[in-house]
């Protein structure tokens, strides 16, 4: 009997140790909630590199306001690779001391302040894209630490990860972010090699689908080991993957090259197609100085409008004929957004006998049924109607740019 007793005790004793040890489950989901259309904002990567400091973040931040980005619904200003400085002895990091010298609490509040959202980057490895410190290891304190500093929307990286799984790095830092308890925006930046658009709804609210993009319409960057990709090729990359997005969970083909050189009739294509796929709209240009052109291209509300469309469905190739390629991509209330992409260098002539079109979305089980119905026409660039489906259209496309429509319900 005795025996017995001194068994119970212990087991009660053991029992109690465990649940207060683990009182806490983890989850390894992301916030809910976040990023029900397609993120919006900027990043200082394509442009800037590892060249960021406070001041140019708070310009930038300045101008998202003052250009009137921020009311086209531009909000996160991120701060990509190189802001880092040293761990400490207790392992927390800080930013660089030089670039960001208040620290970045003091910028978030900034940042917040103009009613923006400030996001920041890491990596699932020991050491950054760039070197830094990556937060393998110290994913809960560096979570902790974001949170600390009101941080809002987390772009993780996957270099220097040998010997991580990504499904399980990746859940590690969601759990993590979960626990530091301030709901954040988590951008997978595995580049698509461990297929995210298969676990990522899950774990974060959008994933890279590729490699880098770079500033180059249509063409490839070897650099020995890896790649970068211009516009269309990572437009092409994006083949058989639209049945993985939707609100909270969104295929990233990169960040925009938007007024980082192209000529206008590549960045208004470029601009287009990321609409069309539903893509995140992450500025990647230098905002303090923006041409009229560029301003007006990624301020454009009507092709906006397409992207952050609430259905949330990512468009699709529907149609190629000679250069010029025609996607779809239904929209609520029973629009459709139609886009001409014109892949040569010279003008395309295009004849749409609208009579004819019968569109089927089987994935979104939309019908765009031109026999049946009549729809008006707007051109989204121009800004102007053009009449209705109840007529041939016939126009001319200039070469690497598209023509853009919003057909409407009568
Ligand atoms: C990787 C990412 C880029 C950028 C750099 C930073 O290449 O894919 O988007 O964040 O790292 O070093």
């Amino acid at each position: 009997m005795r025996k017995v007793l001194i068994l119970l005790y212990v087991s009660f004793c053991c029992l109690q140790a465990y649940s207060q040890g683990n009182n806490y489950v983890q989850n390894y989901t992301k916030f809910e909630g976040l990023a029900l259309t397609p993120p919006m904002g900027w990043n200082s990567w394509n442009k800037f590199a590892c060249n960021v400091d406070e001041k140019m973040i708070k310009e930038i931040a300045d101008v998202m306001v003052s250009t009137g980005m921020k009311a086209a619904g531009y909000t996160y200003i991120n701060i990509d690779d190189c802001w880092h400085g040293d761990r400490d002895s207790m392992g927390f990091i800080h930013p660089d001391p030089l670039r960001f010298p208040s620290g970045m609490k003091a910028l978030a509040d900034y940042i917040h302040s103009r009613g923006l959202k400030i996001g920041i980057y890491s990596d699932a490895g020991s050491q950054t894209c760039g070197g830094r410190p990556g937060s393998r290891g110290y994913e809960f304190q560096d979570a902790h630490t974001y949170a600390s500093w009101g941080i809002d929307y987390l772009k993780y990286d996957w270099c220097n990860t040998e010997g991580l799984k990504a499904e399980g790095a990746y859940k590690t830092i969601t759990a993590a972010l979960r626990r530091a308890g301030r709901p954040v925006v988590l951008s997978i930046c595995e580049w698509g090699n461990d297929k995210p658009w298969e676990w990522g709804a899950q774990v974060g609210h959008l994933w890279r689908t590729t490699g880098d993009i770079y500033n180059c319409f249509d063409c490839v960057e070897d650099h020995g080991t890896w790649k970068s990709w211009g516009v269309m090729q990572i437009l092409d990359k994006q083949e058989g993957l639209r049945q993985y997005a939707g609100p909270g969970h969104w295929n990233d083909p990169d960040m925009l090259e938007v007024g980082n050189g192209m000529p206008p009739n590549q960045d208004r294509a470029h601009f287009s197609m990321w609409c069309m796929i539903a893509a995140p709209l992450i500025a990647g240009n230098d905002l303090r100085q923006m041409s009229e052109q560029t301003i007006n291209i990624l301020k454009n509300k009507e092709v906006i409008a397409i992207n952050q469309d609430e259905l949330g469905v990512q468009g699709f190739k529907y149609q190629v004929k000679d250069s010029i390629e025609t996607w779809y991509k239904p929209l609520i209330n029973g629009d459709w957004a139609v886009c001409f992409l014109n892949r040569a260098k010279t003008p395309g002539q295009l004849e749409v006998s609208w009579q004819l079109e019968q569109v089927k979305d089987t994935l979104a089980k939309r019908e765009m049924d031109a026999r049946a119905l009549i729809y008006n026409i707007r051109n989204l660039w121009t800004a102007k109607n053009m009449g209705n489906t109840g007529k041939a259209l016939r126009a001319v496309v200039p070469g690497q740019d598209v023509l853009m429509l919003r057909l409407s319900r009568k």
